[in-house]
């Protein structure tokens, strides 16, 4: 179990879906934590049931100027800022011959441009809390080729790239950087996941993975347990990535 005891941690898109589920585990574990979203309604309900230990800041990714101010929240309001998740994210699938530039641009912007505004705007206040632990959300899609996802996955194949750089450059102020990767969870992203047993039966343990099982990777990774850990790429996917998985029946 992850003790965040002490941690002040900015995530954003934490709304709803994985990054809710991180900003709750991560009160549970002693954490502070502001909570970035575009949904706002959803953001304030979010934070108000985290009680003293959340604020919400209304902050698009995109918008590098209103990164400071969100970092500055923390700041103000805890004292520090200790780690950074760059989790928000928007989602498309479709065949690379019907994605058009804009939407790859679109994404890009978001996924990855997003992310790197993150790092760049928390280090500061990194450095000064005398190191710090910044997860990149990437996915399954920036570790493979998945058919139909041109835009999605060079966003994520990108995130995992510029962590592993971030993570040589930061090292020797002390800023861990990891990317983490899931497989299919359940969350408004991806809609028409089912749970439970036999939810997804063409990868190894043969169901969707829940936010929560995310979370608790991310909570160990911005956590003092995984001090020597920087550079590193994990999968939380119930074995998606691990190989040519055949299911039951079609063996
Ligand atoms: N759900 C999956 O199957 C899956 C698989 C692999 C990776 N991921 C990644 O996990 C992360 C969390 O996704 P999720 O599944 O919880 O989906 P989600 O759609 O529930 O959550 C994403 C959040 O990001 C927010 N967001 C979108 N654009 C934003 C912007 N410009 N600025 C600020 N916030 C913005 C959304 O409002 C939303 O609350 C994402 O990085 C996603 O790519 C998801």
């Amino acid at each position: 179990m992850s003790d965040l005891t002490g941690k002040v941690a900015l995530i954003t898109g934490a709304a709803r879906g994985q990054g809710a589920a991180e900003a709750r585990l991560f009160v549970e574990r002693g954490a502070k934590v502001v909570v970035t979203d575009v949904l706002e309604t959803e953001g304030e309900q979010l934070a108000e049931s985290l009680g003293d230990a959340a604020r919400f800041v209304r902050h698009d990714v995109t918008d590098a100027e209103s990164w400071d101010a969100a970092v500055k929240v923390a700041v103000d309001t805890f004292g520090k800022l200790d780690v950074l998740v760059n989790n928000a994210a928007i989602y498309i699938m479709k065949p690379l011959t019907e994605t058009s530039a804009e939407e790859l641009e679109r994404i890009l912007k978001v996924n990855l441009v997003g992310a790197f505004h993150g790092m760049k705007a928390v280090m500061p206040a990194m450095a000064a809390a005398g190191g710090g632990s910044i997860v990149n959300i990437s996915s399954q899609a920036g570790l493979e080729g998945l058919m139909n996802h041109s835009a999605y996955g060079s966003s994520k194949w990108g995130l995992r790239g510029l962590s592993k750089i971030a993570a040589l450059e930061l090292g020797p102020t002390r800023i861990r950087v990891n990317s983490v990767h899931p497989g299919p969870i359940a969350t408004p992203m991806v809609p028409y996941l089912t749970t439970g047993p036999g939810s997804f039966p063409t990868l190894p343990l043969e169901r969707t993975g829940l936010p929560e099982e995310v979370a608790e990777l991310v909570a160990f990774l911005a956590s003092d347990a995984a001090a020597y850990i920087t550079g590193a790429e994990v999968t939380v996917d119930g074995g998606l990535a691990a190989g040519k998985f055949i299911p039951r029946n079609m063996r």
